[in-house]
């Protein structure tokens, strides 16, 4: 801990230097998200901050798509990843000329792309969404291109989950996202077996079995919220380790139950790089001019929706 702390003391220093700041995941670790992160949030809550900050410098503690968003919202400024490793299996899904083949399959529908894409697949979208906000999107496209399908890509299980909320059909794609795959109904059936009263909230990416024997399903933001506004005595979050873990700290009434999987990619940033990020000016996040416009496009559309 006094090693973390030092840490912490030297990187918001670094921040101040650089005119620098950290826009952090909720599934950073808790040194990260307390210690250093001037923003906190989902990816939406990220995506908006990006949009405003009048920083110099961007550095993201979270994975390459959403550095990326980030410089598509913010292109005159720095955008920074601490480890370019930092991926993410639902944008490793999928490539721009995969997308390509869809619409020339399904022409005359709009395409509805999650955040968790690369910037190629962003710039052949029409608008894109999180999972808090999928369903209003879905519904503003269909409605702005009067049609009564639409493209929703590349996660399957928060398409099915999409679908079952709106009477809009859904074309869906094959990725998955490798931490709330794993999640089963057993899973469920376990923890109200052995907490009859926790109440048991899931994220949209898993599959829709498991949404639907939870009491809640949102996006990170909207789990957090649920427990900071609600103050269940018991809670179980059907996502990644870190989250409960975050929520915890200001939550001392609420008892956090397992299970949790880990994200091996969010688990790549740590206070180390992020310190070596501020001191190297590492590692710079670039997207090419041509894709900047129409993937900007994109984003900015599903940002500029009412909330
Ligand atoms: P949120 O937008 O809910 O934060 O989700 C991002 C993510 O990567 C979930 O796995
Ligand atoms: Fe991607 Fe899943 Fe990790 Fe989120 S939790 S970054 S969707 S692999």
């Amino acid at each position: 801990w006094p090693a973390q702390a030092e840490l912490i003391v030297e990187i918001n220093r670094l921040k101040r230097e650089r005119n620098a700041v950290i826009l952090a995941h909720n599934y950073m670790t808790p040194d990260i998200f307390h210690g250093v992160g001037d923003y906190v949030g989902d990816s939406l809550g990220l995506a908006k901050e990006a949009a405003k900050s009048d920083a110099k410098v961007i550095v993201q503690a979270g994975v390459h798509f959403m550095a990326e968003t980030s410089k598509i919202l913010s292109s005159d400024k720095t955008v920074l990843i601490p480890d370019l490793r930092a991926g993410c299996s639902l944008a490793a899904s999928i490539t721009g000329a995969d997308l390509r083949l869809i619409k020339a399959r399904y022409p005359g529908l709009p395409v509805v792309t999650y955040v968790n894409t690369t910037a190629d697949v962003k710039a052949e979208t029409d608008i894109c969404c999180t999972s808090a906000n999928a369903v209003q999107v879905v519904e503003w496209a269909a409605k702005e291109w009067g049609v009564d399908r639409v493209i929703l890509i590349p996660d399957e299980f928060l398409a099915r989950n999409v679908a079952a909320q709106t009477s809009v059909g859904i074309i869906a794609w094959k990725g998955r996202c490798e931490v709330h795959e794993r999640f089963t109904v057993d899973d469920i059936a376990e923890m109200r077996a052995a907490y009859p009263d926790a109440e048991i909230l899931a994220h949209p990416e898993c599959p829709e079995e498991v949404l639907a024997a939870s009491d809640f399903a949102g996006s990170t933001a909207a789990m957090s919220d649920y427990v900071t506004q609600r103050k269940p005595k018991q809670v179980v979050m059907i996502t990644e380790c870190s989250m409960a873990s975050n929520v915890a700290a200001d939550s001392p009434d609420t008892r956090f139950i397992g299970p949790c999987n880990l994200c091996p990619h969010m688990k790549r940033i740590t206070l180390e790089n992020i310190r070596d990020c501020l001191l190297n000016m590492q590692f710079e996040v670039t997207v090419p001019e041509a894709l900047i416009e129409p993937a900007r496009r994109a984003v900015q559309r599903m940002v500029d929706l009412p909330p």
